[in-house]
């Protein structure tokens, strides 16, 4: 696997977000939007999980994955930051965050469990995000051309996810654990990801006041099951996760690769010095 690198997005985050800023879809708004508002949470129990895998270790196999841990943690402290301020900004459109807190109190239960169980919740969940931000990395358009800037925190945080696929379920492995608990967890977490999205989807719309627009429901059909649609593409990618032989590095992350390095003038490695670089962007993602 290569070197994770953490990158400093250059993208104005003050600036507000508008009502249907991807590509003026109610639908696609609501639902990317939605997505956002489970990372800070979801992506600080990742942190946390592989953390606690790593922990778990003996020294010998921590030598082994210590890069990649410190990496997995930079990427996902960066992009739940990003996240948070890009649902401020939601929250000022009258958006209510409900998967937060439900969350919340569902990880809650698993305080003091054997670390594997946290491990395969996040490898689960990274698998979606993988199969997702694949798909989005090879349908930009779907993002629309309204916001630049939130196209591109959306390519910058499915590039790295990509990138990154490996490394809770490589812990997990490590661990010992079991195929029988992935795949358990991994139905578990399909299911309530699923739930999860589709409710708070549906209370964004609510509140936009599209929910019962036709153009809505229009829009949401060929999003999900068009010819270049969500759900007709990843299925495939979705049902290999059961297989006894699956591992992340088997799907293709060319086109995570391709983004970032089309998209150098983007980012900052963190660490590294762009000579020049002041403004508000540059302040936004100091410290
Ligand atoms: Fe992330
Ligand atoms: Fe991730």
């Amino acid at each position: 696997m290569s070197e994770l690198i953490v990158r400093r997005l250059l993208v104005d985050m003050e600036a507000p977000i508008a009502r249907h800023w991807c590509d003026g879809d109610p639908f696609r708004t609501a639902f990317l939007n939605a997505l956002s508002m489970s990372f800070p949470v979801g992506e600080q129990f990742f942190i946390d999980a592989v953390r606690g895998g790593f922990k778990a270790l003996p020294e010998q196999a921590q030598q082994r994955f210590q890069a990649q841990v410190q990496g997995f943690v930079g990427q996902e402290a960066t992009h739940r930051r990003l996240h948070g301020l890009y649902n401020d900004h939601l929250a000022q459109l009258g958006m209510v965050n409900g998967w937060a807190p439900r969350s919340q109190a569902r990880l809650k239960q698993l305080e003091g469990a054997d670390p594997r169980h946290p491990l395969a919740i996040t490898a689960a969940y990274e698998h979606f995000t993988a199969i997702f931000a694949t798909w989005l990395l090879e349908h930009p358009g779907v993002l629309g051309k309204q916001d630049p800037r939130l196209a591109t925190l959306w390519l910058w945080h499915s590039a790295e996810e990509a990138e990154h696929r490996t490394v809770a379920f490589d812990l997990y492995q490590a661990l010992d654990g079991s195929h029988e608990w992935r795949i358990r967890w991994f139905r578990r977490v399909s299911y309530g990801f699923l739930l999860d999205a589709l409710r708070q989807t549906l209370d964004n719309l609510r509140r936009d006041g599209t929910l019962w627009q036709w153009r809505t429901w229009a829009g949401a059909g060929r999003f999900l099951f068009g010819r270049d649609g969500l759900i007709r593409n990843t299925f495939g990618a979705w049902r290999d996760y059961f297989r006894r032989d699956f591992h992340p590095a088997q799907h293709d992350a060319s086109a995570s690769a391709a983004w970032l390095e089309a998209n150098e003038r983007q980012y900052v490695p963190v660490g590294r010095q762009v000579p020049g670089q002041t403004g508000l962007a540059a302040q936004q993602h100091r410290g």
